[in-house]
């Protein structure tokens, strides 16, 4: 049963108040907040539904449980700084996505049913999770059966509220809402809750489903999930731990920092706590990530390579320095790409939030400069591929693998090019992009694997084009532990060939489509959806594949919350109105979650 506190009950009272005399007398709507402008909940979907986020008639009643533990109730035994304050955004900011222009009633009809054949795609797997696997974290799209893996709070379902308000379907998304206001924050299937995937997927879905409603329901939820995390910084320096110990965070004696974690995991808090600030009022959440951004802002100049931090960081000695692996990928991904967010989304130069923006240009030069390369193809596509870094003895030395979950990087640049009107980062972020196209169309199957190796064009500088030498291919391929016979020539490896429905490359080609208006992309985008959308075909949803260099590769059992959160839901908004989530409205977490731009009123 909910507790009812007596907070919670003037606050009903007071909605009720609020309700009965600024609602139209028939709607039975509580806990909504009502849209302050109107192109505040554009839709933009062609199916006439543009109006329905001011039509409020149709919201059912939906009852807040409060969670069983009240996080907010947590007694410190270090209590973490309350400043500095959030700053006020700014009024005025770059212009990001491109003036796109009403198109020919032809063009507009392919696109038209490209949408709408994304649409059927997330259906069919949405209608499995409700049937299958409802308010289970996970659906397992070949068994149809589920799983918990992320704390049993309903993952999939939190994970997908926004896509769900995009994509129209307006009644599933009250049910998920209706569903949403009974999770019980204050138990766990896991004793261990972790940081990153809760902050990323729970706080971050909750968030963006509220500022796309409105519903109150959701921002009480979210506040829920904030202060759990904020439990997390109950630690002797402030700084994060990467998993909260749930029974020791509840009695508040404080946690122990881990003495070395992957740097995505602290530095992928800046948006959310930001956000939560922005709508709360209450900076304390801003305040604690902005201490564990100084860190790296006030380091970032002392590591083995300027400008980036090293792949692994230690939060309980504030060592952001020692180590020599540096990549934009897995492990270190999100870090950087909270940087140019954070300055898009607190929009101001006040000087807690500037660090963002200095961060931000240091890390995209050094990253230029070190991890990017131009792979020796036969043809000549301008593309550059994302590799890792190490530094030796010798010096910084380039090492020409890749993995999907580096194809975010070139939408990163392209937002970052038009933030701080740089036409290199732009550029760069289109090759970027251009490399994962060309290494989806590259395979049999049109989908590019999880990790691979490519050759780097030889000479001083690696971003520039070289000749296609077959010779120096096969030898490069032979040398390799992992050969593999019936490599697409250019790839030296597949080393880990499955493709298990991640959205990165998706992502970038999103951005780049959004910011340049270059017909380029749809077209990528599409063929990309189709690839994607056969191989992974399973019973109940879309499945992970094994091998995306044979067709026909077999399957497995695995479809994780972020198919519905973010790979469909990038899909569609490549084919949708371009005003739906506009870049120039919302930016979007690393979970494809868009948190609102707050402007000052002019
Ligand atoms: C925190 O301390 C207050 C006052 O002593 C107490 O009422 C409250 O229950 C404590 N909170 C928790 C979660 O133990
Ligand atoms: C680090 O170097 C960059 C580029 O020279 C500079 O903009 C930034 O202010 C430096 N950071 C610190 C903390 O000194
Ligand atoms: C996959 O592609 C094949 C061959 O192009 C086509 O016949 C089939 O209908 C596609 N399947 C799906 C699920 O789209």
């Amino acid at each position: 049963m909910a507790r009812f506190r007596t907070r919670y009950v003037a606050f009903c009272a007071l909605l009720v108040v609020f309700v009965y005399h600024v609602l139209p007398r028939d709607s039975a709507i509580p806990y909504i907040r009502r849209p302050r402008r109107k192109q505040e909940h554009s839709d933009g979907s062609t199916e006439g539904l543009a109006q329905y986020m001011n039509d409020l008639k149709h919201v059912p009643r939906i009852t807040l449980m409060k969670s069983s533990f009240d996080w907010n109730t947590v007694n410190f035994t270090y209590p973490p700084e309350r400043t500095p304050r959030i700053p006020s955004p700014v009024t005025t900011r770059p212009r990001i996505q491109y003036d796109f222009r009403p198109e020919s009633a032809r063009v507009a009809a392919v696109q038209e049913k490209r949408r709408l054949e994304v649409k059927r795609v997330f259906e069919k797997s949405w209608k499995s999770y409700k049937s299958q696997a409802w308010m289970k974290d996970a659906l397992k799209p070949i068994s149809g059966e589920s799983v918990n893996q992320f704390s049993g709070w309903a993952a999939t379902l939190v994970d997908t509220l926004d896509t769900l308000w995009m994509l129209g379907l307006r009644d599933d998304f009250y049910e998920a809402v209706d569903a949403v206001a009974r999770i019980d924050f204050g138990q766990s299937t896991s004793s261990r809750v972790n940081m990153f995937e809760t902050c990323i997927r729970y706080l971050g879905g909750l968030l963006a489903a509220y500022d796309l409603s409105g519903h109150e329901v959701l921002k009480v939820k979210a506040i829920e999930v904030g202060d759990l995390l904020y439990a997390g910084f109950n630690t002797d320096n402030s700084m994060p731990v990467d998993f909260i110990d749930f029974d020791a965070a509840k009695d508040g004696e404080g946690l122990t920092v881990e003495p070395s974690v992957v740097s995505a995991s602290p530095g992928t808090i800046t948006l959310e706590f930001s956000r939560l600030s922005q709508i709360t009022g209450d900076d304390k959440y801003y305040a604690a990530v902005s201490h564990v951004m100084d860190t790296f802002y006030e380091h970032q100049n002392e590591t083995m390579l300027p400008g980036m931090w090293p792949m692994m960081v230690s939060m309980r000695r504030q060592d952001v320095v020692t180590g020599y692996q540096f990549t934009i990928a897995g492990n270190a991904d999100s870090l950087y790409e909270y940087l140019p967010k954070a300055s898009a989304l607190l929009g101001s130069s006040d000087p807690s939030s500037k660090k963002y923006e200095v961060m931000s240009k240091n890390f995209m030069d050094t990253a230029i400069d070190n991890l990017f390369f131009r792979p020796m193809i036969t043809g000549s596509e301008d593309v550059l591929i994302s590799g890792n870094c190490d530094v030796l003895k010798d010096g910084p030395s380039l090492d020409p693998e890749s993995e999907h979950l580096a194809c975010f990087i070139g939408g990163l640049y392209a937002l970052g090019g038009r933030l701080f009107e740089n036409d290199k980062y732009l550029e760069t972020g289109a090759k970027l992009t251009r490399g994962c196209v060309y290494a989806y169309k590259s395979f049999p199957t049109g989908i590019m694997p999880e990790r691979y190796n490519m050759v780097k064009c030889p000479g001083p500088d690696p971003k520039k084009a070289c000749k296609w030498d077959e010779e120096v291919w096969a030898t490069e391929r032979e040398k390799r532990a992992e050969y593999r016979e019936h490599l697409p020539k250019g790839f030296t490896t597949a080393k880990d060939p499955r493709y298990i429905l991640r959205p990165e490359a998706i992502e970038s080609v999103f951005v780049l489509w959004r910011i340049t208006g270059k017909d380029e992309w749809r077209e990528a985008a599409w063929d990309m959806f189709q690839a994607v959308a056969n191989a992974t075909d399973a019973p109940f949803a879309n499945a992970a594949i094994d091998d995306v260099t044979v067709v026909g590769s077999g399957q497995t059992d695995y479809m994780e919350s972020f198919w519905l959160a973010e790979t469909l839901k990038y899909f569609y908004l490549v084919f949708a109105d371009p005003e739906l989530i506009s870049l120039d409205d919302f930016v979007l977490n690393t979970e494809a979650h868009p948190f609102r731009l707050s402007k000052t009123q002019a």
